[in-house]
C-alpha cells in the first residue's frame, strides 16, 4: 500500500509569499496555484480570504484551484453544501468575469473537493458547478476514513490520507460527477494513481485529466510518462 499521512497541513507563508516566488522563478509552464481560506478565519468569512487569494493569483496564474476540501483545517469542509457554498461560488464567478475583463484574459477556476462526501453531496455540488458554470472540478482531496490503515504503525495519526487508500473512494466521486457533468465541465481526477492502470480507471470513470501526487513520491518522474502512455493506448480521446 502507497499511502501518506498529510500530517503537515498546508500552512504556507500565504499567498503573497507565493506570488513573489512565481515572479522570481523561470517557470514558463502550466501553472495552477490552489487557493484556501486561512485557518483562522471562521466560515462565513471564508468568501473574504479565497476573493483576496483569487485577487492576487489571477495575472500568474494558468488556473486556479478552489481548496474546500483540505481535511487539516477545521470545518472547511463545511464550505461543500448549503448556503455556503452557494455563495462562495457566486462571488468567485463575479470575480473572475471582472478579473478576466480587467486583465484581458479568462483564467479556469476548478473547485477541488473530498472523497468522503455522501452520493447527495455530490450530486448537489454538480448542480451548483453546472448552475455557475464553473470551469472545472478537481475529485479529490484527501480522505479521513483511516480504516484501512489502522492496524499499521502511525496508522492513528490525525491529518488526511493520500496515495493507494483513496483510489477507490476517489474513483466513486468522479463516477458520481460525471453522472450529473457529462462532459459539460471538466473532472481532474486525482486520488491514488500509482500506475498507468490507476490513470486509466480515473479516466474511465469521467476524470479528463489526471493528477498525480503520493504516486510521484514513491515512483518518481516516470510514473507520468507511464500514465500518459497508459492513457494514450487505453482511453480514445473524446475531443
Ligand atoms: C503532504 C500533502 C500535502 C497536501 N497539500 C494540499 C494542499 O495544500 N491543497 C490541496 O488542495 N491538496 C493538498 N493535498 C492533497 C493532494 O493534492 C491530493 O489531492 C491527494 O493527496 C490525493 O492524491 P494522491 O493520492 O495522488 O496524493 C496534499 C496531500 C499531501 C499528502
Amino acid at each position: 500500500m502507497q499511502a501518506l499521512v498529510n500530517r503537515m497541513g498546508f500552512n504556507n507563508d500565504g499567498i503573497e509569499q507565493l506570488i513573489h516566488h512565481v515572479r522570481n522563478s523561470n517557470y514558463t509552464g502550466v501553472l495552477g496555484i490552489n487557493i484556501g481560506k486561512n485557518a483562522t478565519t471562521p466560515n462565513n468569512q471564508a468568501n473574504s480570504d479565497y476573493l483576496k487569494a483569487l485577487e492576487a493569483a489571477y495575472p500568474l496564474a494558468s488556473y486556479i484551484a478552489v481548496n474546500i476540501s483540505s481535511p487539516n483545517t477545521k470545518d472547511l469542509r463545511d464550505l461543500q453544501g448549503g448556503d455556503s457554498l452557494e455563495s462562495l461560488l457566486f462571488e468567485l464567478k463575479a470575480a473572475q468575469q471582472r478579473l478576466a475583463d480587467e486583465h484581458g484574459q479568462y483564467k479556469p477556476l476548478a473547485l477541488k473537493i473530498a472523497p468522503d462526501l455522501e452520493p447527495e453531496q455530490i450530486l448537489a455540488i454538480a448542480e451548483r458547478l453546472l448552475k455557475y458554470k464553473f470551469d472545472g472540478v478537481i475529485a479529490t482531496n484527501t480522505t479521513i476514513a483511516k480504516s484501512t490503515i489502522a492496524h499499521l504503525p502511525h496508522g492513528e495519526e490525525q491529518g488526511g490520507l493520500s496515495g493507494a487508500p483513496v483510489a477507490e473512494k476517489s474513483n466513486r466521486v468522479i463516477r458520481a460527477l460525471y453522472s450529473v457533468l457529462g462532459d459539460e465541465i471538466p473532472i481532474i481526477g486525482v486520488g491514488g494513481i500509482c500506475s498507468g492502470a490507476d490513470a486509466v480507471e480515473k479516466v474511465r470513470a469521467g476524470a479528463k485529466l489526471v493528477q498525480i501526487y503520493t504516486g510521484l513520491i514513491y515512483k518518481g518522474p516516470g510514473l507520468v510518462t507511464e500514465c500518459a502512455a497508459t492513457i494514450a493506448y487505453n482511453c480514445k480521446s473524446s475531443g
